[in-house]
């Protein structure tokens, strides 16, 4: 069986030409300073705080997912994700990762006759106005997905649709075409889902919205989809195992958050780059850049005290951004680590064909694949950063499948609360997104919020 692997050759000292750490750091502080997150995640898992590492190993609930989208499969073509952020970032990631990024283009044959599936995360007017607009209603199932049940973004999306398809097919139909995915007990979806009879299915309470992926927030849209969540699951089961190993240099979760945690504090690189070679990867570097910033960006460590921490994540897409960022990453300031992201395996071949033989300058190509490009494109990006002295690692995806996707998942979610650990900072809260929300009640005018005061009202700096 081939696994997601880490290559960390070009963090280190003899790759990096004297840069870098030196490798005996990794049996030795490194090694220290891993043994102590490890302990602490540990008992944060056995105390039940860490609910996300118990998704893989939850069959039962996975098994009622899978019927529950079988039966919305049949009925519906279209499936309309309203959420936002951790409730939304990861199903975008699981359709563009295994369906393709263009999945809602494709004929309903081509599609296996499973349904579109789209997720807003946004509230902007445009999108969301174009995408009712085009969308067979009476064909549409609506999933709310909102862990706390109260986002403004979240509900006003679902009481928008909820407008359009009561004037579209009366009010009685309507209850139909929702399906609410919720905390078990608190907030006003699950409140409305037991009053209007609308089925519901729950969020643990001990899993947060960013490592929320592998619950019914990802899988219930994914299933419906016709992706295999249980090789999903089985891959993210597999990377949890390969991270319960307390030995820094055996754990891939460990050593991806100490060397990004390492280059941040001790070398002076806190801007971390996520750069996916494959455009089925570009949503996992937009859900990385969220579970990454919002996770580890804080300002108090867990005992109060102001550290104002947190490393910059940065997605981009290779080779594109080679175009782009890449100049920026070989001669700009050395304040960033690239984390590669290959995939290889059966992709569409795609052959360029020798059709100019005559000209050097494009002969070279000729019998090449696409594929081959964009690998060699990436490890030319790679050797070039070593040779400069500036610190890579490569994630290796032998193969784009929904069993090294769920591998990826865990590998990143694990490596986020040892990173938080190393850090000294509680990975899983959230207080600056809150406070954000808490304005936006007040001053929107809910109940039991104050009005705050914006302080951007009138001032004369403005040109
Ligand atoms: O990761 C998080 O906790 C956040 O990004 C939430 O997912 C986001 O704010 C949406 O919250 P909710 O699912 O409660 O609507």
């Amino acid at each position: 069986m081939t696994r997601v692997t880490l290559d960390y050759a070009n963090m280190l000292t003899p790759g990096l030409g004297g840069r870098g750490l030196d490798p005996q750091a990794l049996e030795g502080e490194l090694n220290e300073r891993f043994r102590e997150a490890f302990q602490e995640v540990e008992e944060r898992r056995q105390s039940g705080e860490m609910g996300f590492f118990a998704l893989p190993y939850a069959l039962e609930a996975a098994r009622t997912v899978q019927e529950l989208a079988d039966g919305f499969a049949q009925w519906f073509e279209n499936l309309v994700v309203l959420g936002i952020g951790g409730s939304a970032l990861g199903t975008t990631t699981l359709r563009d990762a295994l369906l393709g990024p263009s999945w809602n283009e494709l004929d309903e044959e081509t599609r296996d006759h499973y349904p579109r599936l789209f997720v807003l995360d946004n509230v902007d007017p445009r999108t969301v106005s174009h995408l009712l607009g085009r969308l067979d209603l009476r064909r549409t199932l609506f999933n709310v997905v909102s862990k706390s049940g109260s986002t403004a973004e979240t509900m006003a999306q679902y009481m928008v649709v909820e407008g359009r398809l009561r004037e579209s097919l009366g009010e009685e139909p309507t209850r139909g075409h929702f399906l609410f995915t919720t905390d078990p007990s608190a907030g006003v979806l699950r409140r409305i889902a037991e009053a209007d009879g609308i089925p519901a299915l729950e969020v643990p309470p001990n899993v947060g919205g960013r490592f929320s992926v592998l619950s019914s927030v990802g899988l219930l849209p994914a299933a419906v989809v016709g992706i295999d969540i249980f090789q999903v699951l089985d891959g993210a089961r597999d990377m949890a195992e390969r991270c319960r190993n307390p030995v820094l240099k055996e754990n891939p979760a460990g050593i991806l958050a100490s060397l990004l945690h390492h280059a941040d504090l001790d070398q002076g690189a806190p801007i971390h780059v996520l750069m996916a070679y494959s455009d089925r990867l570009r949503s996992f570097a937009a859900w990385f850049q969220q579970l990454w910033a919002e996770s580890l960006g804080k300002a108090r460590d867990r005992e109060g005290r102001e550290v104002n921490r947190g490393p910059t994540p940065l997605p981009a897409l290779g080779a594109t951004d080679q175009h782009s960022l890449l100049q920026l990453l070989m001669e700009g300031p050395r304040d960033k680590v690239v984390v590669f992201v290959g995939v290889g395996g059966a992709m569409d071949p795609v052959e360029i064909p020798p059709v100019r033989p005559d000209l050097p300058a494009l002969s070279y190509l000729g019998g090449h694949t696409l594929a081959g490009l964009l690998r060699t494109e990436m490890d030319a990006s790679r050797e070039a950063l070593r040779r400069e002295g500036r610190p890579n690692l490569l994630v290796e995806v032998p193969d784009l499948t929904p069993r090294a996707l769920g591998e990826l998942f865990m590998l990143f979610e694990i490596a986020t609360v040892f990173a938080g650990a190393l850090y000294g900072i509680d990975p899983l809260n959230q207080p600056g997104v809150e406070l954000g929300k808490r304005l936006t009640y007040g001053l929107l005018g809910r109940e039991g919020f104050e009005r705050p005061e914006t302080g951007t009202g009138d001032h004369p700096w403005r040109v």
